[in-house]
Formats: C-alpha cells, structure tokens, sequence
C-alpha cells in the first residue's frame, strides 16, 4: 500500500533506511542514517511530497519523493525513489514512481527530473517507461564508495508534451475525475 509519509511511519522509515546498503542511501541525497532528517520530514507542513510503500506487517518497503525546486525552477520537482533490495523486480519500484507522477501533475509541476547513474539499468527501465528521456550526461559527478569519479545522467519528464506517453503507461487514467 502507498501511503503518504506521516508520523505514523517514521520509525519504520528509519528501519528501511538503515538497512539499505549504504550506496543505495546516496540515491536519497538527504543523511537518512540519522532518524532526525526523517523526523524533520514529518513533520514538514508541506506534507503530501513523499510516500512510503507499506507492508501489511508495517514494515516500510520503498520509499519515494517529490521535491519541487526553487525560484525560477519551482515548476520543476526532483524524483528521488528507493526500493528495499529483497522486495526488487516485482514492479513496487515502478508503481512508486508512477504515484509520484500522479501526484506530481496534479499538484501542478510542469516538469520532473530525476537523477541515475548510467549503469543502474532497472531505474533507467523505469523512468524511460514512464516517458522520461535523457535529458543530461554529468561526467565526472560522483564519487562511488572507492572513491571513483562516476558519470550522472538526468532524466526529464515534460509533463505538458509527454502526455500520450503518460496515456500509455495508465497514468492519465489514474488522473480520470481529478483534472479538468
Ligand atoms: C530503481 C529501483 C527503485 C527499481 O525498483 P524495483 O521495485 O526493482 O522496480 P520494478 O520491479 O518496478 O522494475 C521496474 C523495471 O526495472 C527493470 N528491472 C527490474 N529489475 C531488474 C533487474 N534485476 N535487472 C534489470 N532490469 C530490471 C525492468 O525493466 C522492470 O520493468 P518490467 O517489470 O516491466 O520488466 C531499485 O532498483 C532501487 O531502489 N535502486 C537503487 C536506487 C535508485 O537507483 N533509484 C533511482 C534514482 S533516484
């Protein structure tokens, strides 16, 4: 079940994060090994841009957000999605970032982008399937856990232009009775 992040989930939010490996925490760019970040999240008024798939025993199984930037960009929200490894392959990746899409267009933002490294092939599968191109190639951009200059590729989503490719994936139906 895909749920917004509420006060409910945060110790279970805190578990998920401490047990993924420690490269897969990158991907959320925020220190989640320290549970105050995830209460700091909670307890935001802005609510409703981060969401939690839960299992039927509480325990927290991915996690994904919305982050919508600033200024001149504030028509622009950044993805950020991590599935736990042992619940990977059975489509939760997918379905995450397809409710944050959802969520996205409704919430008015005109454009998503989400960052991957080249080599992650199921996040590329992902998000190209969801009507996300390529948008960027970051050489030189991170460094991995040994410390080796790796390359970021930014991916877009151009809500307004991709609309029959959000018709392919279901996702317009998703929206059926919430937009004009
Ligand atoms: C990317 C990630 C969220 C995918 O989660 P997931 O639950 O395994 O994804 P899904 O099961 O929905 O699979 C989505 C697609 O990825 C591909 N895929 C899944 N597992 C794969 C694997 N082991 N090898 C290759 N491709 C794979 C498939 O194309 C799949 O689509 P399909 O089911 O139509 O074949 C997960 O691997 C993850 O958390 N990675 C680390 C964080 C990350 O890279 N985040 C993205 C950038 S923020």
């Amino acid at each position: 079940m895909t749920v917004p992040l509420s006060a409910d989930h945060a110790d279970a939010v805190v578990a998920f994060f401490r047990a993924l490996p420690a490269g897969d925490r990158t991907f959320i760019k925020e220190d989640v090994s320290d549970p105050a970040t995830v209460r700091a999240w909670v307890a935001e008024p802005t609510g409703g841009s981060r969401w939690v798939a839960v299992a039927d025993d509480g325990t927290v199984r991915g996690y994904v957000a919305v982050l919508r930037l600033s200024g001149w960009s504030d028509h622009v929200g950044e993805v950020r999605l991590v599935v736990a490894p042992s619940a990977r392959g059975s489509g939760l990746g997918r379905d995450l970032a397809r409710h944050a899409l959802v969520q996205a267009v409704e919430a008015g933002l005109r454009k998503l982008v989400v960052e991957v490294v080249p080599d992650q092939g199921p996040a590329l599968a992902l998000f190209t399937a969801l009507g996300f191109t390529g948008e960027a190639l970051l050489r030189d951009q991170i460094r991995d856990r040994d410390g080796e200059l790796r390359d970021l590729m930014v991916l877009a989503h151009h809500v307004g232009d991709t609309w029959s490719g959000m018709t392919a994936v279901g996702v317009a139906d998703a929206l059926d009775g919430h937009t004009d």
